[in-house]
């Protein structure tokens, strides 16, 4: 299944190698962007190169639920430079204003911030998404997204050969820098480079040890297309899974449970965006050096995979 790498160019966090080749890659990856702070709590991070060239933290933060600038801020302080939100999320004012407070809303600190939005579902369109960029911009109080994402597929009522137009008209602007999705399964996917000739460079999805989704990861893979997990943790149900399993790997590392299954998403070229309110946890999401996986291990956790999904099914989902 997912091999260290994916076709996109992925750098990342590195499988079967040994800590001293770990950690010569992550400091030599992590000058070109994150120019962390003197007082940073996270190891810098990896970066990916995603299909259109640009670079990607590995790790961001998710915001879905989070409804205070100071639970962004302190995450940024501590040395996140990737947030990932959407519009149906309600929350953009919110991290425009962490972005702000911060100084990474504008001027030289932007360029060391990614910035992932998405569009909703209900916005889907060429002349609506250009409303909802410019409205969603103004939110975030910044000039750019670093990218852009259709929320859902919602293939009942297809629009995203039109959104897609929309995309790369801000895109052209310089609104928006890369173009994603989010949810697409390979007929969507397929779908929608027949209508419009391009691959997405992100698709980000539902993904964690007992829902990884390996045809979707197969697809991406082929495609050039790097693959993003939602829900990495899958909202901590995967914590504790297979009778104690992710237990055992993180007593033998001496981490956490959650530190297990995220380094098994950045060994496998995974990007992710793990989301907490507690900054110990946000710290402890992002600090994923100074240990590996063995092949036997990744073995064990891949062999968690089941067809339970957490969140919703792409079929027939639309969020808002
Ligand atoms: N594109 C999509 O359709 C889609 C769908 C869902 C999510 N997303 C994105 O993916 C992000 C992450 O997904 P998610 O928030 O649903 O799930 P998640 O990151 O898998 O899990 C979040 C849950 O885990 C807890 N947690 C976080 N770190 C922990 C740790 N180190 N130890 C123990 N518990 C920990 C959090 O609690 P506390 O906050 O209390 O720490 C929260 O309850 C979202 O924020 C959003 O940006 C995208």
């Amino acid at each position: 299944m997912q091999t260290g790498r994916c076709e996109a160019g992925v750098t990342g966090y590195p499988r079967n190698m040994t800590e001293t080749q770990q950690t010569d890659i992550h400091v030599g990856l992590t000058d070109q962007v994150t120019n962390l702070p003197a007082h940073a709590s996270i190891p810098p991070t990896p970066l990916i190169r995603l299909a259109d060239g640009r670079l990607i933290p590995q790790i961001g933060l998710g915001v879905l639920r989070i409804q205070q600038p100071t639970t962004i801020e302190q995450a940024i302080e501590a040395g996140y430079r990737h947030i990932d939100t959407a519009a149906g999320y309600n929350n953009e004012q919110i991290v425009g204003q962490a972005l702000e407070s911060t100084g990474f809303a504008s001027g030289e600190k932007r360029s060391h911030m990614w910035i992932t939005t998405k569009v909703k579902d209900t916005e889907q369109g060429f002349d609506s998404v250009l409303r909802a960029c410019d409205r969603q911009l103004r939110l975030l109080r910044t000039d750019y997204v670093d990218m852009y994402m259709i929320h859902w597929p919602t293939p009942f009522k297809w629009r995203s050969d039109q959104t897609w137009k929309a995309f790369r008209r801000l895109q052209g602007e310089g609104l928006v820098r890369s173009l994603g999705v989010c949810n697409f399964l390979p007929e969507h996917l397929q779908r929608l480079h027949d209508e419009t000739g391009q691959w997405p460079v992100v698709d980000q999805i539902e993904l964690h040890p007992t829902f990884q989704q390996r045809s979707v990861v197969e697809f991406c893979r082929q495609h050039g297309i790097a693959v993003e997990a939602y829900e990495p943790l899958a909202r901590t149900a995967d914590l504790h899974a297979g009778n104690g399993l992710i237990d055992r790997i993180a007593a033998a590392h001496h981490v956490s449970c959650a530190q297990v299954i995220l380094r098994w998403h950045c060994e496998n070229g995974t990007i992710i965006i793990p989301k907490s309110v507690h900054l110990a946890r946000q710290i402890e999401n992002a600090t994923l050096s100074g240990f590996h996986l063995s092949a036997q291990e990744h073995a064990a956790i891949d062999a968690l995979d089941t067809s339970h999904r957490v969140g919703h099914d792409p079929m027939t989902f639309s969020y808002a």
